[in-house]
């Protein structure tokens, strides 16, 4: 059977503006990254539809993440709409989000939630994660050979945020079909029925789901923002549904492809896996290190110039959407030692797996305690766990400045 992973190119060559959505970059990207840092530090491409600079030294990407002279909100830059192109409002309201604005309106949206992710907040979490992850261990390995994404690495997250949102058990099919269209649905021609179809229908969903909550709170982020909404002031309805929505969207799909990577890099470095098996004490630096060598998420949301800034010779207009690669700087040699080497005991290691500034991910905790779980988990009960297919017929997803894959047939025991 032909390979899906395999190079389609035999060299690597840069040509300005870059299609970072191209299967071409998707398949290669980390040598097309070195490549970025090394010649074009600066370089026009496209994310999707959109025109765009991107950013792949690391202290580029940090200082970027810093700088006040880029804001999220493309209209404080631009003077236009929060979208380079018309959307319907039920898509666009989905947009104002945290991530996407700046402060002090960011400061105000990130502390209505703050506190549900702190350490202190998750630790009651902990013992229903290793409950879960059990159960789900019980029923695969009866099937001994099981699509891991399915199987576990996806229940994992979609269950834990689900009982923190407080998404009801009835109304989870129709809210994990919607994520389902999300996830699949930025590429091409999906991308217009994405937006003009699935998004949509979601966010009339999420605002199904706030009225029922109304009528019937319970100890759960929703009903605490709920709350917030009609104190007034602290939160308006539009920014409510905008919330759940990013908390839902950033809180699942992410983990599931850091539990996939974290397995699969795993399998592909026998001598760490043995050492992590020997020294279960090394998790969380081994978990570090997957987010540095294969994280799931390889940009932020772009950045806008507020007016025309110089890097490194290249003039980024005013009102230019700027991508820091995350993944790119995670591999920067002038910061990691041998950054191609896959080592789980690397410290120091100031990974950008989780962004960086007033942006830094919100659910990091979260998400480590997750993949920490589900990884000792998984290695512990299965000593003979592996590969189930060849890793050249596993198929990278196409989600722009995504990294994963589509699935990952794993077997068991
Ligand atoms: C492996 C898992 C995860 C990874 C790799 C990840 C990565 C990131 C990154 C890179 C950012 C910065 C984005 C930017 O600057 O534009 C971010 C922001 C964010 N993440 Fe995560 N994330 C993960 C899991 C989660 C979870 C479990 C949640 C919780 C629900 C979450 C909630 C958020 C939120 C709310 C923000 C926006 C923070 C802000 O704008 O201040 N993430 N995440």
């Amino acid at each position: 059977m032909k390979s899906k992973t395999q190079p389609i190119k035999s060299k690597i060559e840069i040509k300005e503006p870059i299609n970072i959505n191209s299967k071409e970059f998707i398949n290669n990207k980390y040598e097309y990254y070195k490549l970025l840092r090394e010649e074009y530090p600066v370089c026009k491409g496209k994310v999707s539809v959109i025109d765009a600079y991107f950013i792949s030294r690391y202290d580029d990407c940090v200082n970027f993440l810093k700088d006040p002279r880029f804001v999220r909100n493309r209209t404080t830059a631009t003077g236009g709409g929060r979208f380079p192109f018309p959307l319907p409002k039920s898509v666009s309201l989905i947009a104002n989000s945290m991530i996407t604005e700046d402060e002090p309106d960011h400061r105000r949206l990130r502390n209505l939630v703050h506190q549900a992710f702190t350490h202190h907040s998750l630790a009651k979490m902990e013992g229903r994660i290793e409950q879960l992850t059990n159960d789900l261990l019980d029923k695969a390995e009866k099937q001994g050979t099981v699509d891991l994404k399915q199987a576990y690495a996806l229940p994992i997250p979609v269950t834990v945020i689900q009982e923190m949102v407080g998404v009801a058990d009835e109304d989870m099919p129709q809210f994990y079909n919607g994520l389902k269209a999300l996830s699949e649905g930025f590429s091409g021609l999906t991308l217009l029925r994405t937006l003009f179809w699935d998004m949509p229908r979601l966010s009339k969903f999420v605002r199904e789901l706030i009225d029922r909550k109304r009528s019937n709170p319970s100890e759960d982020i929703l009903t605490a923002l709920i709350q917030a909404e009609t104190e007034g002031e602290k939160l308006s309805e539009d920014e409510l549904v905008a919330m759940v929505f990013l908390l839902i969207i950033a809180g699942y799909e992410t983990t599931v492809y850091l539990i996939l990577n974290s397995v699969l890099t795993l399998l592909q470095h026998p001598d760490q896996l043995a050492l992590l098996r020997s020294q279960p004490e090394l998790i969380n630096s081994a978990v570090e290190e997957i987010l540095r060598y294969r994280g799931p998420i390889q940009g932020t949301k772009p950045g806008y110039a507020l007016e025309d800034v110089v890097l490194h010779g290249v003039t980024i207009p005013k009102g230019a959407a700027v991508f820091p690669l995350l993944g790119a700087a995670n591999h920067d040699r002038d910061v990691f030692e041998n950054p191609e080497v896959f080592d789980i005991t690397r410290s120091p290691n100031k990974h950008l797996g989780f962004g960086n500034g007033i942006h830094t991910c919100l659910g990091a905790p979260l998400a480590r305690m997750e993949t920490r779980i589900a990884i000792a988990n998984l290695i512990i009960r299965n000593p003979n766990l592996r590969l189930a297919v060849d890793v050249s017929q596993l198929e990278l997803i196409n989600i722009p400045l995504w990294h994963g894959y589509k699935n990952l047939p794993v077997m068991l025991k």
